[in-house]
């Protein structure tokens, strides 16, 4: 889809230099009703995995492949320790880094945190919020992780909010009243002038790591109401406001996911520690 609409886009551009008239760009992807619509995203947590040296190596080997990609919006998010050598490594190219967490005030004493400044001196464009892992092992609450994305937009840093339900939630039915509850909670006071700088990553907690993945058609049927409780929220807004799926998206599922008309990308764990699989996941992306 991207490149027939680059090489659409291409043709046009020469046809309207040609005959001097006003180009017309075709939006990268179409939503049903015809309008322009959401840039995909593929961001890569790579979680406590890589050390400095290791991190510098596997961002070295993702740009190799996909270094030059503009048409789908690429975010690796290596642990603080690697952030300063990898936003060296990625230089001037099109993809940009993200860290996993951040703590919500803007310095002082708060033994070994680290605040949104801090991040953006580190060229980081994105930060993870609210991730399963980090409610489930360090109890973060919806308050807590709504001040965190308060504090990252404040500062210019787009917020990647998760939310997703576990096993147990899911087969009790109150999947959406957990997901609602972290979308309402997550996003409280963001206002509609920055909402669509925000993007929200839908993680089923029982596909994390577990190899098992929604079916396309459950990733979109949550997808879908968490576009309706964004449109509660922000009105017409929320139409650009990106919803990843993350939970064992990987090379072989990717493209039935991202065809989805609500999945606008993919938040990826185990498949972006390797620079090829997290390249072909791109690939995919693009090829949509
Ligand atoms: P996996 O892709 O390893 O399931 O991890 C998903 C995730 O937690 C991304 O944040």
């Amino acid at each position: 889809m991207a490149e027939s609409c680059a090489a659409r886009n291409a043709f046009w551009r020469h046809f309207t230099t040609v005959f001097h008239l006003t180009p017309f760009v075709f939006p990268l992807k179409l939503s049903t009703t015809m309008e322009k619509v959401r840039r995909t995203l593929i961001a890569g947590n790579w979680k406590m995995n890589k050390t400095a040296a290791e991190a510098e190596e596997l961002t070295r080997g993702i740009l190799a492949e996909i270094g030059k990609v503009t048409d789908v919006n690429v975010v690796i998010c290596p642990p603080f320790t690697a952030l300063e050598r990898v936003s060296k490594v990625l230089g001037n190219s099109t993809i940009q880094l993200g860290a996993q967490n951040m703590h919500f005030e803007p310095s002082g004493a708060f033994t070994g945190e680290i605040s949104a400044e801090m991040l953006r001196n580190s060229f980081c464009k994105f930060v993870i919020l609210g991730h399963s892992e980090r409610r489930a092992y360090f109890k973060e609450s919806d308050e807590l992780i709504n001040k965190k994305v308060l504090s990252a937009l404040h500062n210019k840093i787009k917020p990647i909010l998760c939310v997703g339900e576990t096993l147990e939630e899911r087969e009790k039915g109150k999947m959406l009243s957990v997901i609602k509850k972290q979308v309402l909670g997550g996003l409280a006071e963001v206002s509609k002038e920055v909402a669509e700088e925000v993007v929200v990553a839908y993680e089923p907690v029982w596909a994390i790591g577990t190899g098992k993945t929604a079916t396309p058609e459950m990733a979109q049927e949550v997808h879908g109401a968490i576009r309706k409780m964004l449109a509660q929220l922000f009105g017409p807004v929320s139409e650009k406001i990106r919803i990843l799926y993350g939970g064992s998206m990987k090379p072989e599922n990717a493209k039935e996911l991202l065809a989805q008309p609500d999945i606008d990308g993919g938040l990826i764990g185990g498949a972006a520690l390797k620079a090829s699989s997290f390249a072909e996941l791109v690939k995919i992306a693009l090829a949509q």
